[in-house]
């Protein structure tokens, strides 16, 4: 297939171009290099022997957008552009829905245009919200979010459920990301955020290369197996995979689907310290500090619809997850130059 992939240079986006690729797709990029580096390109030239075609623009520009519609037949989009920072959506909704929102509603609009019938989106567990019982199941529906960030996601899930409703030749899979983590085994391409990292492996990375002191564990005294927060961590690549299985599908069956992407596996803070250090072979210090705001006790997913539908499930477990982490770090201290 022909497949736009918007936010393709970042870091889920970037994997699931090399995905794409080696499964014989044929990818075009299209990114504001807001969070991301032209060098991409390279990287994934690097790694799969073709260089896809890259256009910088904003999904929010429609004339730009429109361009690219213009100039390509694509059979599918898998949209991943958006801002991602959870805290920064706080101060600034007004950017995050303008970008995460409207800029969705443009790319449907233009797919709509020119007959593109077939949708992955990036959806978040966060659109849970905190009521519902572990594992989370796509059935549960959806919770109430706490910051501008997951409304946006949870927007655009609505918005693309009523969408299909009214278009039905249109086929759509949401897929709910839990926490990704780790980097392609190369080290070329991964994840190297700007300023102080939001995420703990990020930040473990950090510590782990001398550049921050030591990690701060946000509480310990939450209901789970050691007081620190349980997540279900899935490596990047695995992610990447099922993007690829996710697109597949949808080019075979009609209507929405939401689905749940990660292990079923819940790993604590602590839990995940301790991975590193065995696999980077380096110290991680740390200290207790108090509860992040907003955060739950425990998140982890009900992987089995994507087993079911996608035929997918993750290969990698939480070893692969803090080496390739580190692999990554190690030949990109300032991320990807
Ligand atoms: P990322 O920031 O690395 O990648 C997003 C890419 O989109 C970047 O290259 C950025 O430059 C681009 N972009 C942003 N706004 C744009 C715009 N208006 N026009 C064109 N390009 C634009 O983030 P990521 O971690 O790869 O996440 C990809 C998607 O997955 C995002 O939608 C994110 O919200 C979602 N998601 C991420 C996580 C996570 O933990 N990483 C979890 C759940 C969902
Ligand atoms: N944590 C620390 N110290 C840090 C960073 C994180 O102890 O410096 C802890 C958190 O308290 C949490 C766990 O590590 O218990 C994971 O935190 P992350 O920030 O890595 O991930 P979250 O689960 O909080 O956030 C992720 C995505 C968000 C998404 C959210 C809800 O990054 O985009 O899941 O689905 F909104």
């Amino acid at each position: 297939m022909k497949i736009l992939v918007t936010g393709g240079m970042g870091y889920i986006g970037s994997h699931t171009v090399v995905e794409l690729i080696a499964k014989g797709h044929e990818c075009v990029i299209l990114d504001n290099l807001y969070n991301s580096s032209i060098n991409v390109l390279n990287r994934i030239e690097e790694i799969s022997g073709v260089r896809p075609e890259f256009v910088n623009a904003d999904i929010t520009d429609e004339n730009a957008l429109r361009n690219v519609f213009e100039n390509h037949q694509f059979d599918a989009v898998i949209h991943f552009a958006g801002l991602k920072a959870v805290g920064e959506s706080v101060t600034i909704p007004l950017k995050y829905y303008d970008n995460n929102v409207g800029g969705s509603i443009k790319l449907y609009q233009l797919m709509e245009e020119y007959n593109v019938n077939n949708l992955v989106f990036s959806s978040s567990a966060t659109v849970y919200g905190s009521s519902f019982e572990m594992p989370l199941k796509e059935a549960y529906g959806r919770g109430t979010t706490t910051n501008p960030y997951g409304t946006s996601k949870l927007m655009n899930e609505m918005i693309i459920e009523d969408y299909c409703h009214a278009r039905k030749e249109l086929s759509a899979v949401v897929l709910r990301y839990f926490n990704p983590v780790g980097a392609h085994k190369s080290g070329l391409i991964g994840e190297r955020p700007n300023g102080i990292p939001n995420n703990l492996m990020p930040y473990i990375s950090d510590v782990a290369i001398g550049k921050r002191e030591r990690l701060n564990v946000f509480g310990d005294d939450y209901d789970t197996k050691d007081g620190t927060g349980v997540r279900d961590y899935i490596h990047v690549v695995d992610l990447a995979k099922a993007h690829v299985l996710a697109i597949e599908y949808a080019a075979k069956n009609k209507g929405m689907e939401t689905i749940n992407i990660g292990t079923g596996n819940g790993y604590s803070v602590l839990e995940i310290v301790e991975a590193y250090k065995k696999a980077s072979g380096k110290d991680v210090p740390y200290v207790i500090a108090p509860r992040r705001a907003g955060d739950v006790a425990t998140c982890y997913a009900d992987p089995n619809k994507a087993k079911e539908l996608l035929g997918f499930e993750a290969q990698y477990g939480i070893e692969d997850m803090c080496l390739d982490s580190y692999n990554f770090i190690i030949k990109n201290p300032n991320g990807i130059e």
